[in-house]
């Protein structure tokens, strides 16, 4: 197994994980690390078909958007040509923005949290991050950045359903905090004071 780190941005949306992906991504590499960067929905046939649902040119059901993500989570990590368990053998550092804590908050409105779970166990047991570095901001901070005019997807992001993804995005780290690592960071602050934290828990590793 490798041991370059896997480490995977969580937070609702507008919460500063590409922000901070990007922030962390220059301070690994100008320490002399090889950085593969990457994000879900990925940009794969799956990936795509997910945005696709979310900017209303496609319809769905929430329940199978959940199981298109479950296949899109498994083809970021197996695909054969960029898949992250490839960019971790060639010696990569690998930060992902959103990996399955995602599923878990953003799914479990619509079935029970613990299927989604399970649904996502394969990708679970095939990489666990090596820290989940949750950036924690208010439902209304994130309506208010997505309202400054950032392109954003369309579909979960109300005030009522960000609090409750917020409200499961605990729920998750409650019921995994055994397995998982998990460090949550106050995203309310200059984005310069955020990454400084993101650093001290990335050098710890
Ligand atoms: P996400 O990837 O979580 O959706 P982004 O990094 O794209 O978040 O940030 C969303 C918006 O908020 C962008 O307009 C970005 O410039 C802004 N932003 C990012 N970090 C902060 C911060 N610490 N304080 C205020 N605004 C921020
Ligand atoms: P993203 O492009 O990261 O949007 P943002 O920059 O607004 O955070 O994610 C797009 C949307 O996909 C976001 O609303 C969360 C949703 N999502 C899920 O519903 N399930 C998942 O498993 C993942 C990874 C994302």
């Amino acid at each position: 197994m490798t041991k370059n780190l896997f480490i995977a941005f969580e937070g609702i949306d507008g919460s500063g994980k590409s922000t901070q992906v990007k922030l962390l991504t220059q301070k690994l590499e100008e320490s002399g690390h090889k950085v593969y960067a990457t994000f879900e929905p990925t940009d794969s046939p799956i990936g795509k078909m997910i945005r696709d649902i979310f900017s209303g040119r496609m319809e769905a059901d929430h329940k199978v958007i959940a199981g298109l993500f479950v296949a899109d989570r498994l083809d970021h990590l197996l695909n054969k040509n960029n898949g992250v368990l490839k960019m971790l053998e060639e010696g990569y550092t690998v930060i992902t923005d959103r990996y399955y804590f995602s599923s878990y908050a953003y799914h479990s409105p619509y079935m029970s949290m613990d299927w989604v779970i399970e649904a996502n166990k394969l990708s679970a047991e095939l990489l666990r991050p090596d820290i989940n570095i949750y950036i924690d901001i208010s439902a209304e901070e994130s309506m208010h950045r997505i309202a400054k005019g950032r392109t954003s997807t369309e579909l979960y992001e109300t005030l009522d359903n960000l609090k409750q993804v917020k409200n499961l995005y605990a729920e998750a780290f409650e019921k995994l905090k055994d397995v998982e690592k998990i460090a949550s960071i106050n995203g309310e602050r200059t984005e310069v004071e955020i990454a400084a934290d993101v650093w001290k828990i990335v050098a710890d590793l």
